[in-house]
């Protein structure tokens, strides 16, 4: 089937409604057969041109950009989509430090970590990710998803626990379920609920370990745990602690060590996460552990570090390149750049009628609320000159659709307000189509509750 768009036609109810989550256990013997069901719900949206997904851009990720949407349709204009939050990815020392590595080593590793593939630029990085966090033992990743899922599944065994915030990011789930059956969800950062789990536990069980696994900064809805509240639990119910900095790592803090500086608690996490691919312009991601030991064994206990091929000596160049200016003034300086963007952004918004969710950060949630209302505001927005990504359930809870806006040191105070003039726009003339669809009686298009009872980025 051809992926076409067709916008001027009645949507139907179906690319209104459902999501990703309804096909994630397809029913059938035919494992290629039973997922076809999906290509149907998906490509309907696609016709309507409300399915935001897998775009591609013609250009950097810079603030202004050109995109094509993966049925083809154009897109130009201002871009909140990108992840480089202190605008590193084009910068000229970095990329000629990417240039210089391919002179030197080649574009490629060439082998896992665990067997050739680390460069002396790769041990380097390590060290600078180690002194960053005075004084750790730092190893690196292919990916921060792959990290993420390494550090769960290199330390948790069959009959360990896990006690993991519901919103915890796919790659730390799926880690857990690699690892154990014992996963204790509990409520987004509610520190009670994770101390009726660890009293549960211990009642029953005092010779397994217990992981507890947070984000510092959670990317749907830009929020932070009192990290220090789960260390002390920690301790007390002889628990180590998982932080997974992802998105706050350089990109927040006068020093650039996120949430867990602001906080006072680097030291404090047992093992930190992190990934490359929000603030240090690459792919690639780390373990940063507090002893030689625990780093040697997740180097041949975890997974993806031991059979999956080291970052490239270009990522490596790049990030080492991207971690000497996050640490320098002009790292300061761009997080303050980023910073002051953010909080105009948030009270334009606010100014406009616009709700924002969570804590300054580099991402802004928008609220939306209903995944039919959100699929027509992010076509109209697009279609209007911005670019900003959606996300909808099973990502964030149901009915609580929004837009994920992230923002660049780069922006500027003109980019902020054309992007506040333009989903408002977006949003104003979605409310009126949807209005349409609410108002038919047959339709049984509604605005679900939030739930936040499940973990909600499971099937994402
Ligand atoms: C909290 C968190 N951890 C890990 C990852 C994975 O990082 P990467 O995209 O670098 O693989 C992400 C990416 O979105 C994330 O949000």
């Amino acid at each position: 089937m051809s992926k076409n768009t067709k916008q001027t036609a009645r949507i139907p109810e179906e690319a209104l409604t459902g999501s990703l989550r309804e096909y994630r256990v397809p029913e059938g013997g035919h494992l290629i057969e039973r997922v076809k069901n999906f290509y149907g719900w998906q490509n309907l949206r696609r016709e309507h041109n409300l399915w935001p997904y897998a775009k591609s851009t013609s250009s950097a990720p810079r603030t202004h950009t050109t995109a094509l949407t993966d049925a083809g349709q154009k897109l130009a204009g201002v871009n909140f989509a990108s992840q480089d939050y202190l605008s590193l990815a084009s910068h000229d020392r970095v990329k000629e430090a990417g240039a210089r590595a391919i002179k030197d080593y080649g574009v490629h590793s060439a082998g896992s970590a665990a067997l050739l593939g680390n460069t002396s630029g790769s041990l380097a990085l390590e060290k600078e990710i180690s002194d960053f966090l005075f004084g750790r033992e730092t190893i690196l990743y292919p990916t921060g998803w792959s990290a993420g899922f390494a550090a769960v599944q290199g330390l948790v065994r069959p009959d360990d626990h896990i006690v993991m915030d519901v919103l915890a990011h796919s790659c730390l789930q799926e880690g857990a379920r690699a690892s154990t059956q014992n996963v204790h969800f509990h409520g987004h950062l509610n520190t009670r609920a994770v101390e009726r789990r660890l009293q549960r536990i211990r009642a029953n069980d005092t010779k397994n370990g217990i992981l507890v696994v947070t984000e510092s900064l959670f990317s749907m809805h830009s929020d932070t745990p009192d990290i220090g509240v789960l260390r002390a639990l920690c301790d007390e119910y002889d628990a180590q602690l998982l932080v997974d900095c992802a998105h706050d790592f350089g990109s927040i803090g006068d020093a650039g060590l996120g949430h867990l500086g602001l906080q006072n608690m680097v030291d404090s996490a047992d093992v930190i996460i992190g990934s490359f691919s929000k603030t240090f312009a690459s792919n690639g991601g780390f373990i940063s552990v507090k002893d030689i030991e625990t780093s040697e064994y997740l180097k041949y206990y975890s997974a993806t570090q031991t059979f999956s091929n080291a970052l490239s000596p270009v990522q490596s160049a790049v990030v080492l390149e991207a971690f000497k200016i996050v640490r320098s003034k002009e790292g300061k300086d761009r997080r303050l750049n980023l910073m002051n963007n953010v909080l105009y952004m948030r009270a334009e918004m606010e100014k406009a009628g616009l709700e924002t969710l969570g804590d300054p950060s580099a991402i802004v949630p928008v609220r939306v609320g209903a995944e039919g209302l959100a699929r027509i505001a992010s076509r109209n927005l697009s279609n209007l000159g911005a670019i900003a990504n959606l996300v909808e359930y099973p990502a964030v809870p149901q009915g609580g659709a929004r837009f994920r806006v992230q923002v660049m040191s780069d922006h500027t105070t003109s980019d902020i307000d054309k992007l506040v003039v333009l989903m408002l726009q977006a949003m104003k003339d979605a409310e009126i189509e949807y209005r349409t669809y609410r108002e038919d009686e047959n339709s049984s298009i509604h605005t679900p509750t939030i739930s936040m009872d499940e973990p909600a980025s499971r099937a994402a």
